[in-house]
């Protein structure tokens, strides 16, 4: 499964020294001179991020501050309840002569798109700076009022620093997140400060679930009225911590100051705007913004403070982690770029992907699907921790399979009627509830992912604890699983679906019978459970090796692999059906070689998906999944060329901006994400 690793590793073994790891790393600090129109450079501790302008704040462009805790309900659609939303039931479908009640057409329309857009995920406010006139009135400033700007984000501290001239006078902007709590640790440096011509105000925008996609911005800033803000104490004089309270219906978040002494006023009633005015006439000012779910009077650390432990930390998991060097030595021109993403995803992961839930699509830059994640995704998205040997990252949010384990099973025993198991729901939330769709609950592939995470955990650990510790969330997967198939009396063999979604949620759920890479994945999952239970010298319940010993056989079609059993013979020139997630391609490459696979098939196979299928329209992990099958077969500059895909690009702080536009500069000139922009039926 770690094949991409696996090469990158090797590429890095060419020269056997240890890597001097500090300067690959500086190398990539992203440094700009204007701020890019749609993505941030950013600070955060994986929890919790802050997005930032050419200011080192939110001054000009409102880019988010997101947590992985930050969530709020709409209020409720017109003349309904909460009951309502409770007595929710889809429509029941029949599989097999099992009636299976799933969460979707349930018949009121209004309360399920409620249960699809709720909660949603936050913007939990904003941070900026205010420009004065000699006599104290604003000036209504705009970036192009800012001269010698400079920013630099450095990587290797998780430190931004960002430098303009204003009115002849330097600003210096150093902006850091902690990374024990969700704060932001602000110093400015300027004489303007000591003649009160600069401060720094605040805002809180409205949030709902109006917009299923909020990029590059999340939240509304024009409609005060629908929320309130209130301010505690007006200074942080005597100790004092002022807090503001913002309340969305039924939410209410908490903002806290600390720092340097200063006063904090609100604009105006009408308005969620304060400005925070330092009280020393000194040439540097210190602030500390904490948001938090609960109110508390919890001192705040001091810049310094926060600043040491933040570098501390950055300093270490660039020391501790895994590390892959593929330029000392390399004559390849591709290697610097290659360098470059590898360098700024870790950077991006550990400060968007590597909180206590599975990360958004969008990470926490901005809003996707309402800001809800998707547990097929969480491989993708945090199974690379444990290759990087980042456990305590991982284990942040791994839990999360024990604590959807309870509502997992009442989905699949109580919900859906089936006799055992757990079934792990896709499109969710925090607390576990499965947002209503077809493909939300049609999709299978996020069933295995569990076990693989175990097994992970397992190779490093290899520990009775780890053997107890995922024990029921292993058994209830496979049990789930050896459930899901049927016994098909007519061939004899064991089928999967229908009804189901194959990886590309493209096929006809009622039509698609043993998907291929379902089946390997089905074959993977229920072998490693399996072995699971002989290490801890269980019993393998007779079903799970009844179902893999008998599995039906990978579909296939003129010696090639094909998406499904019975799909249309010319698929391969259909562009339906070759649009995407390729997911053939992981058939060998993505997954290991299981019991069910011929090897040569998957690489004639992965080989005509690389001719026919239309590469315009894969998306984000589609590359590295056809990279590593690419490598898997032997294809090592292949599997580089993927990588480097024209279509797979990544502007100058390292976010994906897909294939439009790319220049050195890091205008990714007003492209959203393909992934942002990406509409998927059903949800
Ligand atoms: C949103 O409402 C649902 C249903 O009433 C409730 O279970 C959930 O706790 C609420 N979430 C938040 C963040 O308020
Ligand atoms: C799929 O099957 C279900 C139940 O068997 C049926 O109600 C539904 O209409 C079918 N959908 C399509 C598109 O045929
Ligand atoms: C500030 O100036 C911009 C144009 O530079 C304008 O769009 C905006 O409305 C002005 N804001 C205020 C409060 O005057
Ligand atoms: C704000 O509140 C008003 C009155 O309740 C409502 O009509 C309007 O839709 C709300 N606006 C938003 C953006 O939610
Ligand atoms: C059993 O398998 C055969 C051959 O793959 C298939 O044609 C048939 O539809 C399956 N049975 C059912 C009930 O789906
Ligand atoms: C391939 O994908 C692109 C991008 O989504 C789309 O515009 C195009 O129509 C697709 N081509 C075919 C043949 O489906």
């Amino acid at each position: 499964m770690d094949t991409l690793f696996g090469i990158l590793l090797l590429l890095a073994c060419i020269g056997a020294s240890p890597i001097d790891r500090r300067p690959v790393v500086e190398r990539f600090n992203p440094v700009r001179t204007f701020s890019n129109p749609t993505t941030p450079l950013q600070v955060g501790n994986g929890n919790f991020a802050f997005g930032s302008d050419i200011t080192g704040l939110q001054t000009f462009l409102p880019f988010a501050t997101m947590s992985s805790w930050g969530w709020k309900n709409d209020s409720l659609p017109p003349g309904k309840t909460v009951e309502d939303v409770e007595n929710y039931r889809g429509v029941s479908w029949d599989n097999h002569g099992r009636l299976v009640q799933y969460d979707f057409n349930g018949g009121d329309p209004d309360i399920e798109q409620w249960l699809i857009s709720n909660p949603n995920r936050v913007n939990l406010g904003r941070i900026g700076l205010v420009f004065r006139t000699p006599d104290g009135r604003n000036v209504n400033t705009s970036e192009e009022d800012l001269t010698d700007k400079r920013q630099e984000l450095d990587l290797w501290s998780g430190t931004l620093t960002s430098a303009f001239t204003w009115e002849g006078e330097r600003v210096i902007v150093t902006t850091i997140a902690s990374q024990e709590s969700d704060n932001v640790g602000i110093r400015v440096e300027s004489s303007l400060l000591r003649t009160g011509r600069l401060n720094l105000f605040v805002d809180f925008p409205w949030n709902d679930g109006k917009a299923k996609f909020s990029a590059p911005f999340v939240g509304r800033w024009d409609v005060p009225a629908n929320h309130t803000t209130e301010l505690s104490t007006r200074s942080n004089l005597d100790e004092d911590q002022p807090v503001i309270r913002h309340t969305m219906g039924a939410s209410t978040f908490f903002t806290s100051f600390g720092g340097d002494t200063f006063e904090i006023t609100r604009d105006s009633e009408s308005t969620h705007r304060y400005t925070v005015k330092p009280l020393e006439p000194a040439a540097s000012f210190t602030l500390t913004v904490a948001f938090r779910p609960v109110e508390s009077s919890t001192p705040l650390p001091s810049f310094p403070e926060t600043h040491k432990v933040a570098s501390a930390t950055w300093n270490e998991f660039w020391r501790n982690g895994g590390f892959v060097d593929v330029l000392t030595g390399s004559t390849d021109p591709r290697a610097a770029e290659l360098q470059r993403r590898i360098i700024l995803s870790r950077y991006l992961l550990r400060v968007n992907e590597a909180g206590d839930t599975p990360p958004q699509e969008s990470g926490l830059v901005n809003n996707g699907w309402y800001g809800k994640f998707h547990m097929e995704m969480y491989f993708w998205h945090s199974a690379h921790w444990a290759l990087w040997n980042d456990w305590d990252l991982l284990r942040r949010s791994s839990d999360v399979y024990s604590r959807f384990l309870p509502s997992s099973i009442r989905r699949a025993q109580v919900q859906q009627n089936w006799d055992a198991g757990a079934r792990w729901p896709k499109m969710t939330d925090p607390s576990g509830r499965s947002a209503p769709g077809q493909i939300n609950n049609l999709l299978i592939w996020q069933q295995v992912h569990p076990i693989v995470f175990a097994e992970y955990e397992y190779r490093a650990f290899p520990t009775r604890e780890i053997l107890e510790k995922w024990k029921n969330i292993v058994k209830e997967t496979a049990n789930w699983m050896a459930e899901f198939a049927w016994f098909n009396e007519s061939t004899g063999v064991y089928d999967i679906g229908p009804p189901m979604y194959v990886v590309s949620e493209d096929t006809s759920p009622n039509a698609t019978r043993n998907a291929a890479f379902e089946l390997a994945y089905w074959d993977l999952g229920l072998g490693l459970a399996s072995s699971w239970l002989d290490r801890l010298g269980e019993e393998v319940p007779a079903s799970w090796t009844s179902v893999k010993e008998n599995l039906a056989a990978l579909p296939m079609e003129n010696g090639l692999y094909s998406v499904y059993d019975g799909i249309e013979g010319n698929f391969w020139n259909d562009p339906a059906f070759t649009n995407d997630h390729p997911a053939l391609v992981g058939l060998h490459g993505w997954l290991p070689q299981t019991k069910n696979l011929d090897v040569k098939v998957a690489a004639t196979t992965a080989e005509e998906v690389w001719s026919h299928w239309n590469i315009s329209n894969c998306w984000g992990w589609d590359f590295p999944m056809l990279a590593m099958s690419a490598a898997r077969n032997g294809q090592t500059n292949k599997a580089v060329e993927w990588l480097l895909h024209p279509l797979f690009q990544f502007d100058d702080a390292g976010m994906p901006i897909g294939g439009l536009f790319w220049q050195e500069d890091g205008m990714g000139v007003g492209v959203k994400t393909r992934q942002d922009s990406r509409e998927t039926g059903g949800m």
